[in-house]
């Protein structure tokens, strides 16, 4: 018998012990999220509430005065996602707003907090919806801008002759013709929580999501949701959207003396070079500075 149930036993034995252990490192597991979410909820109560409310909800006593509201985090939209648009943001996603704060909004930088601070305070942000889990994107991929875009002035002028003719049939209908904000669709826009809202000023240097190219990509990829400024992932190649953004550098430009906005600073690129090539040896690239 011994011999027969020996091995078998065995088998038993481990494989029951190891169910054991796993349930309880399990349960430890959920035991420490819990303690966490609950020091989130504290963290919260102390930094944020006075903003977005101890419920959460946005209504804290400051939110009153304030413009843009602060987010309703039970059931509001969230604008800032490396995920698709509809989805929910990742946890770095959350930890990315909470360590930068929003440029442009009140919301403030917690840069100072220790990073299992942050990590407690996106753990409780998540536990207020039940959803949450079935409803986080994973982050979409953003490659590296391409160097033959925002190499030189002229590679970035090229590419954002491109983006133009894009930006006036996709962009301009909000932001404008020139970026400033000023569309014809801008009357009584709102957001989801029908609060009147403006497209983005492009020329301005402060882009919410973030200065970068990646992040300019990374906000035309995604869209903000909760606002009328919507995805282009499936209407505009990678490239497309490189052009974009590069546009979007260009606007920005004009803003701060970069580029000048006269009609033939953004040539097409072809007929470009055959001036170029006749310019070098007078003007040089000076027409771009
Ligand atoms: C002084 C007011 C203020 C305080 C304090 C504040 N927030 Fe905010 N928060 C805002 C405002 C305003 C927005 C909305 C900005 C916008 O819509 O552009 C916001 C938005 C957010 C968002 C949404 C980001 C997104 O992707 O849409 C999160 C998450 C957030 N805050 C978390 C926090 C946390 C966590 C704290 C405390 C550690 C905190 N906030 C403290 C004002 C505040
Ligand atoms: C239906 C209107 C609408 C269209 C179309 C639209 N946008 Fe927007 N966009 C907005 C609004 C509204 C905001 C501001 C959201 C906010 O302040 O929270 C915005 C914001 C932005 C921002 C700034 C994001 C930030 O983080 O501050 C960029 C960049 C941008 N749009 C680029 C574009 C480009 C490029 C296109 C065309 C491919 C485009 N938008 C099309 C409405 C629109």
């Amino acid at each position: 018998m011994k011999n027969k149930f020996g091995p078998l036993l065995f088998v038993l034995t481990v494989s029951f012990t190891n169910n054991i252990l796993a349930q309880t490192s399990s349960l430890s597991q959920t035991l420490s999220n819990q303690q966490m979410i609950q020091s989130g909820r504290i963290l919260f109560t102390r930094h944020c509430s006075g903003c977005h409310g101890n419920a959460a909800d946005g209504q804290g006593p400051a939110s009153q005065m304030l413009n843009p509201k602060p987010r309703n985090l039970v059931t509001g939209s969230f604008k800032f996602r490396s995920t698709p648009t509809g989805t929910l943001p990742t946890h770095e996603d959350l930890i990315r707003t909470i360590d930068q704060g929003i440029v442009g909004s009140s919301m403030p930088s917690f840069r100072l907090l220790s990073h299992s601070e942050k990590l407690s305070l996106a753990m409780f942000i998540k536990s207020l919806r039940a959803d949450w889990k079935e409803s986080e994107g994973s982050s979409i991929s953003i490659p590296d801008p391409p160097k033959d875009i925002f190499g030189t002035k002229s590679t970035l002028l090229a590419s954002a002759f491109h983006g133009r003719k894009l930006f006036i049939e996709a962009c301009q209908t909000c932001h404008g013709d020139k970026g400033l904000g000023d569309g014809p669709s801008v009357d009584g826009m709102v957001d989801s929580e029908n609060r009147s809202i403006r497209p983005a000023n492009l020329t301005k240097k402060i882009i919410k999501s973030g200065p970068s190219a990646k992040d300019v990509f990374k906000a035309i990829s995604t869209g903000l949701d909760g606002t009328p400024m919507p995805s282009f992932a499936d209407t505009y190649s990678e490239a497309q959207r490189w052009n974009l953004v590069a546009y979007v550098f260009y606007l920005r430009g004009i803003g701060s003396g970069t580029y000048s906005e006269s009609a033939d600073t953004l040539t097409d690129p072809s007929k470009q070079k055959k001036n170029k090539e006749t310019k070098t040896s007078t003007s040089g690239d000076s027409s771009w500075n």
